[in-house]
């Protein structure tokens, strides 16, 4: 059968002799240009990623798997998205990583690709240009680390650091036991053992059908990670082989899989842009309504942090997602089919739990509804997002007095004020931290709570931005407001002293002001955010759709597929690509 890689390696003349020539300089002898599937392993590993930092060890196995099946395993880097120490935000660099892969994998003689992965947006960046390429695609994460132990406990990445810090504001905890946490939270290898954006786009891809069976939850450091490389270096040639590519695998159903599995892990709103965004590549209708019709009614069968109580070892050990999907398999379309080449009812016949305390059935469920509530109201007319299994139940259905922040830097200057004039029935609000408005929407909607009421005991409020929120992080937080305020959206009018109405039961999210009084308003307001002059920050302010679009960009949407677009005839002569 042809492979797309036969057209560099296998053509006679002068451009096969410079695709093959200069490869030899590596040591590759010539039987590897036998007409082979050709692997290509994307690689996201960084120094500057900590959670992706396994990932060159890991993709040694990967290649070992490749050789074994007969391929030709190629490992190319890519940008490399580390949300602890990129500024302004990952958020704003996820595209751009989606353009690198699609154009990495398309301009190479590329047949199958292994995509490693891990921390949040390194996953959905390099699914979302694998879509738009859609060659056969096979995603291995990093996987998660040990649990964090302090102090004779279990702690958990992100959760804890949340509580830690508020402790440490108050004087409930000491600078050196606040710094001794540190090292105590990050032991391993791997990303957020919480159940936050990184393992929950783990599950998601996992559902989707794009990872081996049982491969999300392994830990970083266990061997059996090892061996879900290898077997994946394995499958990836035979998917080459079969054309098995994402558009075959990922359905409308795999989507709605993915919704309800990400429900019932209690998984991150992070997920919903992210999903949003693949679908928009692979070209399946999925809209932000979907997430509540389809997810909202799924109860918690996971009791993992941020939501409850463990983390993704124990998750692991007590039998990991294929578990969860059996249990769940009433509510799952379990013949849509996967990388294996087989359905998700076959690879998870006979997954058994083995901690009913860590993976419940849907006769049992840690919550009865934990997916995504979507909100509208003339607050958010493109819709507004909250997680309830992070929120407080009392909070759910809530009236109170806006006060508002500007901007994320109005918010640090003011929020421990002793004189902002604040209690704890005021709904906070945070204007302009949007995908246009930061630009690229931070994870900065768990505002922290003004210090005078964290002395008071208080430990939730209402809170409302058009930002986004750690994966790991809980809290009654409005998420996502669409339109943003940098863009008028509705968000940018609300003044202080204004009062807020949720209703999380009725989805709604509403300004108590008039319509005539919104429609002044609007007439007044002045964009407050000056355009990036130049750059790939003007790109992305230029092109980057609402969050209700899954944050992409216009001129993304879809695919180009792995066709090379260039001038045939001067390639024919060898005058494109000569050195
Ligand atoms: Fe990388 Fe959480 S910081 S996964």
């Amino acid at each position: 059968m042809p492979l797309r890689s036969h057209d560099w390696f296998l053509r006679d003349g002068q451009a096969g002799f410079k695709s093959r020539s200069r490869m030899k300089n590596q040591g590759t002898p010539q039987q590897m240009f036998d007409g082979r599937p050709v692997i290509g392993i994307c690689n996201t590993w960084s120094e500057l990623t900590p959670c992706n930092a396994n990932l060159r060890i890991l993709c040694e196995h990967v290649k070992r798997g490749v050789l074994e099946a007969g391929g030709f395993p190629l490992e190319f880097p890519v940008m490399s998205l580390g949300e602890p120490l990129m500024r302004p935000t990952t958020m704003l660099y996820r595209n751009l990583v989606s353009m690198d892969v699609e154009e990495s994998i398309r301009a190479n003689p590329l047949d199958g690709v292994v995509l490693l992965v891990g921390c949040d947006k390194t996953t959905p960046a390099a699914i979302m240009g694998a879509c738009s390429v859609d060659l056969p695609t096979i995603v291995v994460t990093s996987g998660p680390m040990l649990n964090g132990k302090f102090q004779g406990r279990d702690i958990g990445a992100g959760t804890d650091k949340w509580r830690f810090t508020d402790d440490w504001r108050t004087g409930k905890m000491t600078t050196a036991d606040y710094i001794e946490s540190e090292t105590c939270m990050s032991r391993s290898d791997g990303h957020c053992m919480t159940m936050g954006t990184a393992s929950s786009m783990a599950c998601v891809v996992e559902a989707l059908g794009l990872m081996l069976p049982g491969g999300a939850a392994i830990p970083a450091p266990d061997a059996r990670r090892r061996r879900l490389c290898h077997f994946s270096g394995n499958r990836i040639v035979e998917m080459a082989k079969e054309e098995l590519r994402p558009s075959k695998i990922l359905t409308r159903d795999a989507f709605e899989n993915a919704i309800k599995i990400n429900a019932a892990i209690g998984g991150s709103t992070n997920v919903i842009l992210h999903l949003l965004a693949i679908a928009g590549r692979i070209g399946v209708d999925l809209r932000l309504d979907d997430f509540d019709a389809l997810g909202s009614q799924v109860p918690l069968l996971v009791n993992l942090k941020p939501a409850g109580d463990f983390l993704m070892e124990e998750f692991y050990y007590a039998g990991g997602l294929p578990v969860v999907m059996q249990n769940a398999a009433s509510l799952l379309d379990m013949d849509a089919i996967t990388v294996t080449g087989e359905s998700h009812a076959r690879n998870t016949a006979g997954a058994v739990c083995f901690d009913e305390r860590v993976i419940s059935g849907l006769d049992a469920p840690f919550q009865r509804e934990a997916g995504i509530a979507v909100l509208h109201g003339n607050l958010c007319p493109d819709g507004a997002v909250i997680k309830p299994s992070a929120a407080t139940p009392e909070l759910m259905r809530h009236r109170g007095r806006a006060v508002v922040f500007k901007s994320l830097d109005d918010f640090h200057a003011r929020i421990d004020d002793p004189d902002l004039d604040v209690d704890e029935d005021c709904v906070l609000v945070m204007q302009n931290v949007g995908p246009k408005g930061f630009p690229g929407m931070p994870e900065v909607g768990n505002m922290s709570l003004p210090r005078k009421l964290l002395d008071k005991g208080v430990s939730d409020m209402l809170r409302i931005s058009d930002g986004r929120m750690s994966g790991t992080a809980y809290g009654t937080v409005v998420l996502h407001v669409a339109p943003e305020s940098a863009v008028g959206g509705a968000l940018a009018l609300v003044r202080d002293g204004d009062m807020i109405e949720l209703d999380v039961s009725r989805r709604r999210l509403r300004l108590d002001i008039s319509a005539d009084e919104l429609e002044y308003r609007r007439a007044q307001w002045q964009p407050s955010a000056t355009p990036s002059p130049r750059g790939y920050t003007r790109l992305f302010t230029d092109h980057v759709q609402q969050a209700d679009l899954g944050v992409d960009f216009d001129i993304l949407k879809g695919g180009s597929g792995h066709e090379v677009i260039h001038n045939a005839e001067a390639q024919a002569e060898g005058k494109v690509g000569a050195t």
